[in-house]
């Protein structure tokens, strides 16, 4: 602390832990004095668990969210000439969602800026997935951003360090200090990245399951209408969809064999979840911006949401056309008994995906791209003792047997033929 700071750090550690609502004033200086240093990462990692264990009103959450993006950058987008809107997704197994639909909803005549992350731990990252295609490249200059905008309508690449840098030295604390699964500092930092990102309109997916940083109803239910009032707070049309993530999206998980999938989908194929989740999600986008009327599935029929992803693949440097890497090696697990397949659950897979290399444990691993698990049966499909169940892909051989392990009791059979299966829309909140 200097002579012209206001406040003391410990101070405001001591409010919070006896529960006082922390001021505007203090909330603004916490959060700059951190990011210059001031505030020590020990006194920081107190101030966020005694906000896990007690909370934050909605102003307070809402005055955080704006000292972050006061920490950094913001992006201008006022000056494209079509609208603006962005999807984020709290993450899960086999989420390829955004490589659709980025394209499909600029084939609307929406311009998506979709910036975003690489993995760590058992949900993979867009730019991952993306970068197992030859040639392409997730880093873009602001300029190159706005040209491409403005020349294909969507792009997808990584966030500048600039933007919300309070939040990637806080993100990178609450890491490894036990307060990730705070509501508002979730809410915080996700909205802080989004409105710093400057898009006219948002929808969020937020992930509940097994799979989720949210396992039940209720908790992602408050999440969700946490951001919403955020982005709302702040004048960007925000809607959330709660979206089930008890088993993976998809047939596919990792990163060559998403992109597949998802090229799939685009070629008016692919598995039902991940078409009905990226129509769903267009919708809202379309709606979010004043275009109901636009249909997103014509898109996809008529092959002009198609054409988007090969320009913005190719405007990015990468090579549409070259065959995408493959694992070097296969494991076939097939299915231990009769019926239909009742459960799979989706954290075993995404940890067997990780085991496998399609992960990295630390943000300095490397990921392989060819790696992953190709599931052959879903929660609600028929299947006999012998049948494969799912292929697990690794350039490594070693790995099969760690991987086999995370997937022990991570699926169910019932003898009936009828087992119902859970929507995959479960709440809509605005
Ligand atoms: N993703 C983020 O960007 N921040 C969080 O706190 C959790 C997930």
């Amino acid at each position: 602390m200097t002579d012209a700071d206001p406040f003391d750090a410990v101070d405001v550690i001591i409010s919070k832990r006896d529960k006082a609502e922390l001021s505007d004033a203090q909330i603004d200086w916490v959060v700059d004095a951190y990011t210059r240093g001031v505030v020590a990462h020990e006194q920081m990692a107190a101030l966020a668990m005694a906000i896990l264990l007690n909370g934050m009103t909605r102003r307070e959450t809402s005055r955080w969210t704006a000292a972050m993006i006061a920490s950094g950058d913001r992006m201008d987008f006022s000056g494209l000439s079509r609208p603006t809107a962005d999807k984020h997704s709290t993450g899960g197994v086999g989420d390829k969602i955004t490589l659709p639909l980025a394209p499909l909803v600029a084939a609307c005549g929406v311009a998506v800026p979709q910036l975003s992350g690489r993995g760590l731990g058992h949900t993979g990252g867009t730019l991952d997935k993306l970068e197992s295609i030859p040639g392409w490249r997730a880093d873009l200059s602001y300029d190159e951003m706005l040209g491409q905008l403005e020349s294909v309508g969507a792009v997808i690449c990584a966030a500048g360090a600039s933007l919300a840098p309070a939040d990637k030295l806080l993100y990178a604390l609450r890491d490894v200090t036990g307060t990730v699964e705070s509501i508002p500092l979730i809410a915080s930092s996700v909205m802080s990245k989004k409105i710093a990102e400057g898009t006219g309109a948002l929808v969020l997916d937020v992930k509940v399951g097994s799979g989720a940083f949210m396992k039940d109803l209720a908790s992602a239910q408050e999440l969700a209408r946490t951001m919403v009032e955020l982005g709302t707070d702040a004048g960007v049309s925000t809607v959330a969809l709660v979206t089930d993530m008890g088993t993976p999206l998809g047939q596919a998980v990792g990163n060559a064999v998403e992109v597949q999938e998802s090229v799939e989908v685009l070629a008016g194929g692919g598995p039902a979840d991940v078409v009905e989740l990226t129509l769903a999600l267009a919708r809202e986008m379309l709606a979010a911006v004043g275009r109901p009327d636009v249909d997103p599935a014509d898109r996809l029929a008529d092959g002009s949401a198609m054409d988007v992803w090969r320009a913005m693949i190719s405007a990015q440097g990468g090579d549409v056309d070259a065959p995408l890497p493959e694992a070097r090696e296969q494991h076939v697990v097939v299915a231990p008994g009769s019926g239909t397949l009742t459960r799979l659950d989706a954290l075993s897979v995404g940890v067997a995906a990780w085991r496998l290399g399609a992960g990295r444990a630390r943000k300095e691993d490397p990921v392989q791209a060819g790696a992953g698990v190709v599931l052959h049966a879903k929660p609600g499909d028929q299947v006999r003792a012998g049948q494969p169940l799912m292929t697990l892909l690794s350039d490594d051989s070693t790995r099969f047997a760690r991987a086999e392990e995370a997937l022990e009791g991570a699926y169910d059979f019932s003898p009936q033929a009828d087992a119902s299966t859970q929507p995959l829309v479960l709440d809509r909140i605005t």
